[in-house]
C-alpha cells in the first residue's frame, strides 16, 4: 500500500517547491502536483509544512563502554528519540578498547543494534589498535559494508592510537577507499595537563576545559590533516569545537587535503560557563573536546553557513547523574558526553534557521545531504527524489515548545538543553514509507531499522558489487 504526502513544500539541499510525494513500498516512486493515487492510499496533509529528507546523524554513541561505565541508551531508546526529532538514520561509533579484538567488537556492536532499532543505522569502525590481524579484520568489515573508520588521537591508554598505528590505518583506508573520521586532540598534552591540574588541587568539572585547551585540539587537527596528506586518505574531523582547530582544518582543505568537518550541537549552542555551574551541575556538560569560550560559536556558525563546516552531528552520549558523580573527586573521572539525539534538528531549526544564522538549504545539507554524500549513502538517503528511500520529515514550522527530559525516550535523567524553547518540530516522520512518528510520539515499528551497508569510494572501478 502506498503513502501520499500531499501539498507540502519540499526542501532539499538545492531545491524548494510545493508538490505531492508518493511512496510505494519503501521508496519514493512519484513526485508531482496533484498526483492521482489508488483509492485507500494513506494520505498525510502537509499543507503549510516542509517536507525534508530524513535527517542523518553522522556521530552517535549508543553501546559504549567508556571510562569505567556504559553509556545509557539502547538502540530502542536512542532510535525512537532520533525519530521523534526527525533523524531517520544514524551512524554509530564502534569503539572496542585497544586490547580487544576488532572483529569481535564489530560483531558485538552489530548484535546490539540488530532487530532493536526503529531507524536505519550504519557504523564507523573504530580502529583502536593497528596490527596485522586487525588489518585483515578491517578488510572483512569493509567488505561487510562498513566503509568508514574512526580513530581517536585522544584518550591515551583507552581508544587512542599512536602515530605508527594512525599511519597504518590511513594507508589501509586509502587502499580500500574508506573515509576515516577522527577525534583530534593531542593525547599526550591532555594527559600532562590533567596531571598538572589535579596536582594543583583543581579537581572540579570547570577544569576539564583547561585540561584540553583549544590549541591542543588545533594540534590534533593539524596532525591528522598532515597524516592524510602523507597517505592520500580521505578524512573527516568529528566534533570540531573552536576557531584554532577550524583554521587548521581549513588550511588543510586549502592545500587540497580531502577533509570533511563536523560540528556537534553542544559546541554550537553551549559554552564553557555551563561546565562551571556550581554544585557539580557542571559535570552534566563535560564532554570532549570541551565546551569552549563563547566567542568560538559565531565562527562555527559562520563557517557552517558558508559550507566550510560540512555537517552537524550530535555526538550523543548519555551518562546519567549517578554516573557523572563518579567524577566528584576528579574531573578526569567524569564520564564524557552530552545527550541530544532527539533535539538536533529542532535546535538547529530554531537557533540556526529561525535565528537567521543558517539558510534552509544549508540546514538540510548540513543535517542530511552532506553526511549522505560523505559516507556513501547518497542518493538512497539525504534527498527527496524518485528512487530514494521514503524517509521523510513533514515539519511544522509553527510548532512552539520546549526541550525536556520528560518528553524524550533517551534513557537519561537530564537534558543538557532542559527548558530551551524550540520553534518547529516534525509532525510526521516516515522510515522507508512507513509512519514512525506523529506529533512527538513514536508510533512506528520498533524493529524497522536496517543496517545500511555502503560501498567504498571507487568501488565500481574495482569491480565491487553491493553486499
Ligand atoms: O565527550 C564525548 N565526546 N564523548 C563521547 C566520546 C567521544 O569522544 O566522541
Ligand atoms: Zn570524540
Ligand atoms: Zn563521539
Ligand atoms: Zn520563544
Amino acid at each position: 500500500m502506498g503513502l501520499l504526502i500531499r501539498g507540502g513544500e519540499i526542501v532539499t539541499a538545492d531545491t524548494r517547491y510545493v508538490a505531492d510525494v508518493y511512496a510505494e513500498g519503501e521508496v519514493i516512486t512519484r513526485i508531482g502536483v496533484d498526483l492521482d493515487v489508488p483509492p485507500g492510499t494513506e494520505t498525510i496533509d502537509a499543507a503549510g509544512k516542509y517536507v525534508f529528507p530524513g535527517f542523518i546523524d553522522p556521530h552517535v554513541h549508543i553501546h559504549l563502554p567508556f571510562m569505567g561505565t556504559f553509556a545509557k541508551d539502547t538502540h530502542a531508546t536512542a532510535s525512537q528519540a532520533a525519530l521523534i526529532g526527525g533523524t531517520t538514520s544514524y551512524i554509530e561509533m564502534v569503539c572496542p578498547a585497544g586490547h580487544e579484538d576488532a572483529l569481535q567488537g564489530y560483531e558485538l556492536w552489530k548484535s546490539k543494534a540488530a532487530g532493536r532499532s526503529a531507524c536505519d543505522y550504519a557504523f564507523h569502525m573504530g580502529v583502536t589498535r593497528f596490527d596485522a590481524q586487525t588489518q585483515a579484520q578491517l578488510r572483512e568489515i569493509v567488505a561487510d559494508g562498513t566503509t568508514s573508520f574512526k580513530v581517536f588521537l585522544a584518550y591515551k591508554g583507552a581508544f587512542g592510537v599512536g602515530d605508527e598505528e594512525l599511519y597504518g590505518a590511513l594507508t589501509l583506508a586509502r587502499e580500500l577507499g574508506v573515509i576515516v573520521t577522527a577525534h583530534c586532540e593531542n593525547a599526550e598534552l591532555v594527559a600532562q595537563l590533567q596531571g598538572r591540574l589535579l596536582a594543583e588541587g583543581k579537581t572540579g568539572p570547570e577544569w576539564h576545559e583547561p585540561s584540553r585547551p583549544e590549541a591542543v585540539e588545533a594540534d590534533g587537527t593539524h596532525r591528522f590533516a598532515t597524516f592524510l596528506e602523507m597517505t592520500g586518505a580521505r578524512g573527516y574531523v568529528v566534533h570540531l569545537s573552536n576557531e584554532a582547530a577550524l583554521k587548521a582544518a581549513l588550511s588543510a582543505k586549502a592545500r587540497g587535503v580531502p577533509l570533511g568537518v563536523e560540528v556537534v550541537v553542544p559546541h554550537l549552542l553551549l559554552d564553557k560557563t555551563y561546565a562551571q555551574r556550581p554544585d557539580f551541575e557542571g559535570a552534566r556538560y563535560v564532554m570532549s573536546p570541551p565546551l569552549r569560550d563563547a566567542r568560538n560559536q559565531k565562527v562555527l556558525w559562520n563557517a557552517l553557513q558558508a559550507g566550510m563546516i560540512d555537517t552537524v552531528g550530535t555526538d550523543h552520549c548519555p551518562f546519567d547523574l549517578a554516573q557523572k558523580d563518579m567524577g566528584r573527586g576528579a574531573f578526569t573521572a567524569i564520564p564524557n558526553g552530552i545527550p541530544c539525539i532527539q533535539d538536533r534538528v529542532n535546535l538547529l531549526y530554531t537557533y540556526g534557521v529561525g535565528a537567521g544564522r543558517l539558510d534552509l538549504h544549508r540546514f538540510v545539507d548540513a543535517l542530511s545531504t552532506r553526511a549522505a554524500r560523505l559516507f556513501g549513502l547518497f542518493p538512497r538517503k539525504g534527498t527527496v527524489a524518485v528512487g530514494s528511500d521514503a524517509d521523510l520529515v513533514i515539519y511544522d514550522p509553527a510548532y512552539a515548545g520546549t526541550v525536556s527530559v520528560a518528553t524524550t525516550t533517551v534513557n537519561n535523567d537530564y537534558s543538557g538543553f532542559e527548558g530551551w524553547a524550540i520553534h518547529g518540530r516534525p509532525s510526521v516522520v516516515t522510515v522507508r514509507g512507513q509512519v514512525a512518528v506523529r506529533d512527538g510520539i513514536f508510533v512506528g515499528d520498533p524493529a524497522r531499522g536496517q543496517l545500511l551497508r555502503r560501498m567504498p569510494e571507487g568501488a565500481a572501478a574495482r569491480g565491487l558489487v553491493p553486499v
